[in-house]
């Protein structure tokens, strides 16, 4: 059977009511922000549970020894935010992946192209292909940034089925461009809305995540 996409958007009700939270046109920039870590840090959680590579061993309790499953720390983990606005999301995943390097990407959309542009690029030259990456931002749109990102990822010998995206608002052109190229990738999401403006813009959305976070 030929791989699929998969998008999940877990029905939790603390991710539900951050995703309202963030959404609200009179939310303060303090608040968005802690939307934004509440938000980074439940869908991390989720996309925690088939992805973080764990091993067995045998741990000696006060009373007798028993078998134990740990995070295995010697299979290399990446985040990799994508700024300005996926970096509202990093502190949340960081909290649970605190063993994780983190490589920052930044990229900016032509606000009339909406092309994306590179302006700062942390990733190593290479990647351990058995890296587990967690790519954070929170609006795929048109899906030229997570594209562009993906791009520059997979030819640093990154695996698809082993990256997770950790996004807050996905919108169908980005998931259709991600789906035909990259059929392996598993997206957790707060939610999908349906429209892309001709400004770009997620419909409902929650308007400019970046500006948002940082008050510009
Ligand atoms: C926004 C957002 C995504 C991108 C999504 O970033 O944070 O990275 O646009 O749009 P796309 O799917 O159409 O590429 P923006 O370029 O506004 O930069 P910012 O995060 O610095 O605000």
């Amino acid at each position: 059977m030929a791989v699929q996409l998969r998008v999940y958007v877990p029905p939790h009700p603390l991710i539900k009511h951050w995703l309202a939270v963030a959404r609200d046109a009179a939310t303060p920039s303090v608040l968005f922000r802690s939307a934004m870590t509440e938000l980074g840090r439940w869908l991390t959680y989720e996309a925690a549970r088939e992805w973080l590579p764990t091993q067995e061993i045998m741990v000696q309790s006060p009373l007798d020894n028993c078998p134990g499953t740990v995070v295995n720390p010697q299979v290399p983990m990446a985040v990799v935010p994508i700024l300005r606005a996926g970096l509202g999301l990093l502190e949340g995943a960081q909290t649970l992946l605190p063993l994780a390097s983190i490589y920052h990407l930044g990229l900016v959309r032509n606000e009339e192209t909406l092309e994306p542009s590179c302006y700062l690029n942390k990733l190593p030259e290479k990647f351990d292909p058995q890296t587990r990456v967690l790519i954070t931002d929170p609006m795929l749109a048109t899906g030229g940034s997570i594209m562009t990102a993906m791009s520059e990822l997979i030819r640093r010998g990154v695996d698809p089925a082993l990256t997770r995206i950790v996004c807050v608002v996905a919108a169908p052109p980005a998931l259709q461009k991600l789906s035909q190229t990259y059929p392996e990738l598993i997206i957790y999401t707060a939610t999908i809305d349906e429209t892309v403006n001709s400004q770009g813009f997620i419909v409902p959305g929650l308007g400019d995540a970046g500006d948002r976070i940082f008050g510009t």
